[in-house]
């Protein structure tokens, strides 16, 4: 059996960010820099949605446009609120607005590889943003090493696990989306440490959409047909993480079965200060915003060598069979001792996290503020 202590392995990387020229953001028409050598076009970006993860609007938009007013591009940035005919619509109009490149994070493989297509058609090279499309044909990804993120919430998990004195036993898998790709390589990290270490799989669900609702219905059920009798859950992001802990709490067990996350959500550090949530991962965006942003500039000016260049690893399109150029970053594990570096990298705040007196208190006691 192995055992796991949180790594210290979290590498802050400051990057400098020169705001100045003015974005053109949600369908406006602004968007022009000072500066002379601009590259000319626009860049559309589709966002899923805004309810399965806070990272969408508060953390990829605005890096997002930070990077692109930074650079003097213009952009347009929609989000499809989880609708995929909504996803086809806006792509539709961004491609007849005349984008030079498209970003999109996928609702499923099915409505995105319909979008790749017919940017395809037209000439526009998409790059899938955090999540492959798979079958899809993008020309890049840009996305963190989502198997790593599973490894991240199944080591945390595990740490916490043995240290309640569980050193093995059942564990309840809750993962995300059946439609999107990354949820099956978190899965597939977690469902590895775990098993490495010795537990068994007492419930492993999807939830479809990463819905939080449905989350808690679907985990309000294996408590009911399980009794309750796990020691610990591997929920996929913090959202279903959330989920979990308030059915838990409903049970007088928040606090005491470890539960896992993802996204370094403010929810979520919050509940890993205060003990109800194990691990959350955290995956700085602002570094997948960038190199997103620099891939599609590269492309806008048709420098297919610099985009090849920076998208230096592959991904796997197992529909395709193919491996796309990619730019895989890398995550990290986020306990108590560690929620203090993702404020020090700018993710979040002080403020944003140690709202309550209790958590004021948990902030003292890790280094925080
Ligand atoms: C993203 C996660 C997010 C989830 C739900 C995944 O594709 O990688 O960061 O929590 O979708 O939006």
């Amino acid at each position: 059996m192995r055992s796991y202590k949180w790594g210290v392995a979290f590498t802050v990387v400051a990057m400098t960010l020169t705001l100045g020229a003015c974005g053109d953001d949600d369908g406006g028409d602004g968007g022009s820099a000072s500066t002379a050598a601009k590259p000319a076009g626009k860049v559309g970006v589709i966002l899923p949605d805004s309810a399965s993860s806070a990272r969408w609007e508060t953390a990829d938009r605005k890096y997002l446009s930070e990077a692109f007013a930074a650079a003097g591009v213009e952009f347009d940035i929609q989000n499809a609120q989880n609708d995929k005919a909504k996803f086809q619509t806006i792509a539709e109009g961004m491609l007849s607005a005349g984008v030079k490149v498209l970003l999109i994070a996928n609702l499923d493989n099915e409505s995105g590889s319909t979008v790749i297509q017919k940017a395809t058609d037209v000439g526009v090279p998409v790059i899938d943003y955090d999540r492959l499309t798979l079958g899809g044909g993008a020309k890049y990804y840009v996305s963190f090493d989502n198997v790593m993120v599973g490894t991240k919430i199944g080591e945390g998990l595990v740490g916490c696990m043995q240290a309640n004195g569980d050193e093995s036993g059942p564990v309840v898998l809750l993962n995300g989306s059946p439609d999107d790709n990354n949820a099956t390589l978190f899965r597939q990290g977690y469902e590895k440490v775990l098993k490495d270490a010795g537990y068994s799989f007492v419930a492993d669900q999807a939830v479809k959409g990463w819905d939080n609702t449905e989350a808690k219905t679907v985990f309000e059920q294996i408590f009911t047909k399980t009794k309750g009798k796990f020691v610990g859950v591997a929920s996929a992001n913090d959202g279903l993480g959330g989920s979990v802990v308030s059915v838990l709490d409903q049970n007088g067990l928040a606090g005491k079965v470890p539960v896992s996350g993802q996204d370094a959500t403010d929810e979520g550090l919050q509940r890993v200060l205060l003990g109800t949530q194990c691990v959350t991962v955290y995956k700085a965006i602002k570094k997948e915003a960038d190199a997103a942003a620099e891939l599609a500039i590269a492309l806008i000016k048709g420098d297919v060598a610099a985009a090849d260049a920076l998208a230096s690893g592959k991904a796997a399109d197992t529909t395709l069979n193919t491996e796309v150029p990619s730019v895989l970053l890398e995550p990290a594990g986020i306990g108590k001792a560690e929620v203090k570096d993702v404020i020090a990298d700018g993710y979040t705040t002080v403020d944003k996290v140690c709202t309550t007196a209790e958590l004021k208190k948990a902030c003292a006691a890790n280094g925080i503020g």
